[in-house]
């Protein structure tokens, strides 16, 4: 199996958690983008009613909305049932680094919003520290952005501001930059969470600290499927 097949494979069982009436997170990615297809096919095939789902790109938003299914707002519908979504890397306590799609400000929304968020990725996004294999993605604001790469180069990183692939500056869907950090494996994703969220200039960055629910992990030695032990700490979403 291939890349691409294995995605498929960990998007589309995730999609299994999805019942008639919910509110489902829509997540950004080559993977989550699977789970997408598949929830308009069980809704075409009757299999699924009433969901409405809540896109975390407007890439998603477009292409949840080629394919029929209905969509929503935070506003309209602040608690999100189950959100599936991929991630860059997946460290043993379920923390996650985000945004190799640009999307993170809306996809850690969204989480904060969901009962359930159920991480969806091929074994290679599998890692023993965040940051081992893949850049922090951090979003900020056009204004001060110098003084941002500053801030984390003097944090340790190496920072490279992000471009398309035509080499223009990219901009994100609420119009800011990205700056793609190299820390190498980061010992304390909390704390350097801590950091950048009190930045200002920072919007938002992608360290995901006990937000993930679920874990599906597609290898070549099958899927697995495994629930956070211990309680989300971050998920603003409390039934009461
Ligand atoms: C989008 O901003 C990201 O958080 C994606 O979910 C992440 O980059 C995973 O993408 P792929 O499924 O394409 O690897």
């Amino acid at each position: 199996m291939d890349v691409a097949q294995l995605k498929q494979q960990a998007a589309e069982r995730a999609v299994d958690f999805v019942e008639s009436g919910m509110v489902v997170g829509l997540g950004v990615g080559s993977t989550a983008i699977f789970a997408v297809r598949r929830l308009a096919e069980r809704l075409r095939q009757g299999d699924l009613r009433d969901i409405v789902g809540v896109p975390c790109s407007l890439a998603t938003a477009a292409e949840a909305e080629r394919l029929g299914i209905p969509l929503t707002t935070l506003d309209e519908r602040p608690v999100v049932d189950v959100t599936i979504d991929g991630a860059d890397e997946v460290d043993p306590a379920f923390n996650l680094i985000k945004g190799g799609g640009g999307a993170l400000l809306r996809e850690k929304i969204v989480a904060q919003a969901s009962r359930r968020e159920i991480i969806v990725v091929d074994a290679s996004k599998l890692s023993p520290a965040l940051g081992t294999n893949f850049a922090l993605p951090v979003e900020v604001t056009p204004f001060g952005a110098g003084a941002q790469v500053r801030y984390l180069e003097q944090l340790g990183a190496q920072v490279t501001v992000r471009r398309n692939p035509q080499g223009e500056l990219y901009y994100t869907d609420q119009g800011n930059l990205i700056l793609d950090c190299a820390f190498g494996p980061i010992a304390q994703p909390a704390h350097l969470s801590g950091l950048l969220a009190a930045r200002a200039g920072i919007v938002e960055h992608g360290l995901f600290i006990g937000l993930a629910t679920d874990l599906i992990v597609a290898g070549a030695d099958g899927l697995r499927i495994s629930a956070r032990p211990d309680q989300p700490l971050h998920n603003q979403v409390r039934d009461d």
